[in-house]
């Protein structure tokens, strides 16, 4: 692979657009592997990162410059030179220069003229957009379930959020999580001498985290090789094996006995929308109808989850989106109840759970909820 930072992240684009590849997977993978250096890795990952995350805004900077919509290979281009000048803080004549350099001769003109009246033009913070869902760069159906779920101002705030990188939350151990997930794990509140399950666990990211809280725990994950992960990352942290065991398992159909567990956590599958940052690409690959889809899954895990914990036990569900689909309407489970004591972090009461924005605490955005089961 060529060692010029902008081809490496053209074709790293190509690759998640045309072959579906998952940017958090390829860009690290294809980096691991290159010679490049330190600062040119950090440029493609924004190139990457920042080109994916504002696909639609950057086609709309573009597109007022366009009469007959190009091929995918020229708008990917044309993507990457306006993502450099709108967003990276490249200059405009190095945005244009570089950029047409990437371009096959026979697009080269038309690429050039494209990208010179685009900086020629207003910057993005001075346009006049087509809509807002355009200009926070997500389909319209993302930025109408924001709105419907938390109010035009704060869906705003929370798409807007969501375009800025996450800043890297290292925890004492060493592991990086976003600080809500940090939260979820706290608020399982895992105690030395314990039996607990993390029923969806990969990459054991909030699975470490009880371990090393002191309880015994079983890891559990559908897939084989992300249950791979978990062992991967426990090995890493320092975790001996009879503190933290991993198994492959679905979760609709648990091989524990009833009653088993101190504590469940069930950090669920879930449309991921409140971690669009995180997941550059995520955006533009999840629908509507994964929604209904997710939410049927995530009822059929909380109830065989439930039935794994202990009378007077606890059962903790998470989710990193923020729509009550996902999390509140599945209601409180026959037998249990609410937990009122509010947990760590900066969460606001969302119907008888709890839930942070992306705006809120430079979180991603999540839903906790807390129940006890009775005696
Ligand atoms: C939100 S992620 C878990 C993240 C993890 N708790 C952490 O903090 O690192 C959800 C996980 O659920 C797993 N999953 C999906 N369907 C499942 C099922 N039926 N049973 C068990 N795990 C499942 C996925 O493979 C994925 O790893």
């Amino acid at each position: 692979m060529s060692d010029d930072p902008r081809r490496v992240a053209l074709s790293l684009l190509r690759r998640i657009e045309d072959e579906g590849a998952f940017a958090n997977l390829v860009v690290p993978s294809t980096l691991d592997r290159s010679d490049l250096s330190r600062s040119d890795r950090a440029m493609v990952t924004d190139l990457v990162y920042g080109t994916t995350r504002l696909r639609r805004a950057c086609d709309a900077l573009v597109d007022r410059h366009i009469s007959s919509p190009p091929d995918a290979a020229t708008r990917r281009i044309l993507r990457l030179g306006a993502y450099q000048w709108g967003w990276g803080g490249v200059p405009a004549h190095a945005a244009v220069h570089e950029t047409v350099s990437l371009a096959p001769r026979r697009v080269r003109g038309f690429v050039n003229a494209i990208l010179r009246r685009t900086v020629e033009g207003p910057p993005p913070s001075e346009l006049k957009w087509p809509s807002l869902a355009s200009q926070l760069s997500v389909p319209n159906w993302i930025y109408d379930l924001y709105v419907d779920e938390v109010g035009a101002e704060s869906a705003v705030a929370s798409l807007a959020r969501m375009n800025v990188p996450p800043a890297p939350v290292v925890r004492d151990d060493g592991y990086v999580q976003d600080r809500a997930s940090t939260w979820v794990a706290a608020a399982v509140g895992a105690q030395t001498g314990e039996l607990v399950l993390d029923l969806c666990a990969a990459p054991g990211g909030k699975a470490t985290a009880l371990a090393s809280a002191g309880a015994t725990v079983i890891a559990a994950d559908l897939r084989t090789q992300r249950a791979g992960l978990i062992a991967e990352n426990a090995h890493r942290l320092g975790i001996p094996n009879d503190r933290l065991s991993v198994i492959a398992a679905d979760g609709t159909l648990p091989p524990f006995a009833d009653g088993k567990f101190d504590a469940v956590l069930l950090d669920a599958p879930c449309s991921g929308l409140g971690a669009l940052r995180r997941r550059p690409d995520a955006r533009w690959r999840v629908e509507p109808r994964d929604v209904d889809v997710l939410s049927s899954l995530q009822q059929s895990l909380i109830d065989s989850a439930t039935t794994l914990v202990k009378p007077g036990g606890r059962f903790v569900y998470s989710v990193c989106t923020i729509n009550a689909s996902e999390s509140i309407d599945h209601g409180i489970p026959q037998g249990w109840e609410v937990d009122e004591v509010p947990p760590e972090g900066e969460w606001q009461r969302f119907g008888h759970g709890w839930r942070v924005l992306p705006h809120d605490a430079d979180t991603d955005g999540m839903v906790l909820m807390r129940y006890r089961r009775l005696a």
